[in-house]
């Protein structure tokens, strides 16, 4: 008995040495440690032997085990903490609930010109898209505004060398897409535009909605009629619109147009600057001297176009009195949308 019990004592010895990874570490403590293992079927078999050796014997057995079970829980804690990616496998527990990932929101602005390209797509408009980055010609030649033209005063352009600059409006993309296409042509471009400008109603970075219609015999009636629609469904039927004379040097008539101020209902406040007014867009019918710079005959077509704010229409629409609340990417502000 005494030599059965100390070839198990050395068997398990020589098993736990050769062990070298966290979950063989089981396997062994069920086989030789364990309720049906091998020590405790040993301690069982002490009643076969002769009864004055049973107390040393039982004794001999337990410290065996005692032993044993020390040099288990020393290998055990060797083996997980070295940091073996297995080891720590086993440390997880994967009964915990999950961290919850919050979800992602499309920004204010996003939704808004969604809507607004939505509208008008289903007014039979298609949808183009142009570069940030923008040819001289595009954004301002090309739209009847040569170089030194007091024009370029009202855009505050952030220029990259003498013929490339940030596009200060999305107009360029009437030139580029008539320059592709003859007429009929019904089409917007929605992007961003940039200016160095900034105050409650202004940010450096904003997006614009470029829309434009050339056919025969359009008259600013349609131009009209086309806006009132797209107010009316982006706005309550009842918003009050306004068409005042403007000018761009791109068409001819030209309106600049407002809504009344949704913030303090046409009394006046800090946001329409006491007019009662804001400002979303301005248009006109194409001027033939752009209809000439792409080859398009002015006695033979006319045309209408139109650019608005994005953010100004956003701001309506949701009451928010600072545009510059738009892109501060306060969590709290944003995720009320
Ligand atoms: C233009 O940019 C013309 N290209 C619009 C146009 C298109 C006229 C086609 C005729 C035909 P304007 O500079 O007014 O126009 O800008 C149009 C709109 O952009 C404004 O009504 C306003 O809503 C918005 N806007 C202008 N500057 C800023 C700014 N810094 N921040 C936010 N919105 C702005």
């Amino acid at each position: 008995m005494e030599a059965e019990l100390q070839r198990i004592k050395e068997e398990a010895e020589a098993a736990l040495n050769a062990i070298n990874e966290a979950d063989s570490l089981e396997e062994f403590r069920v086989k030789y440690l364990g309720r049906k293992g091998m020590f405790t079927a040993l301690m069982r078999n002490l009643g076969q032997a002769p009864k004055e050796e049973r107390p040393r014997l039982g004794k001999l057995a337990n410290d065996f085990k005692r032993t044993l079970e020390e040099v288990f829980a020393a290998k055990k804690s060797a083996l997980t903490d070295t940091g073996s990616r297995r080891a720590d496998k086993g440390r997880l527990d994967l009964t915990l609930p999950g961290r919850a990932v919050p979800f992602g929101k499309r920004h204010p602005v996003t939704q808004v010109m969604d809507e607004i390209c939505s509208i008008f797509e289903r007014l039979g408009f298609t949808v183009a898209e142009g570069p940030d980055i923008e040819l001289d010609f595009y954004n301002f030649e090309g739209l009847n505004i040569p170089r030194h033209h007091p024009a370029r005063d009202m855009h505050d352009t952030f220029y990259i060398d003498d013929n490339v600059l940030l596009r200060t409006h999305t107009s360029p993309m009437q030139v580029r897409s008539m320059e592709k296409a003859a007429p009929p042509l019904r089409m917007i471009a929605p992007g961003k535009v940039y200016r160095c400008d900034s105050d409650i109603t202004h940010t450096p970075m904003f997006h614009q909605v470029e829309g434009f219609l050339v056919d025969r015999k359009v008259s600013f009636a349609d131009l009209k009629g086309i806006l009132a629609v797209f107010i009316a469904k982006m706005f309550d039927k009842k918003t009050a619109i306004r068409f005042r004379p403007s000018y761009f040097p791109f068409t001819e008539p030209s309106a600049e147009v407002d809504i009344a101020c949704v913030i303090c209902h046409g009394k006046g406040c800090r946001v329409c600057k006491q007019t009662g007014w804001l400002e979303i867009l301005g248009a006109g019918l194409i001027d033939p001297a752009v209809f000439k710079k792409v080859n398009y005959d002015p006695e033979e077509y006319s045309g209408f176009a139109f650019g608005l704010g994005v953010e100004r229409i956003a701001m309506l629409k949701y009451g928010i009195t600072d545009i510059r609340l738009f892109y501060e990417n306060d969590r709290r502000f944003l995720k009320q949308f």
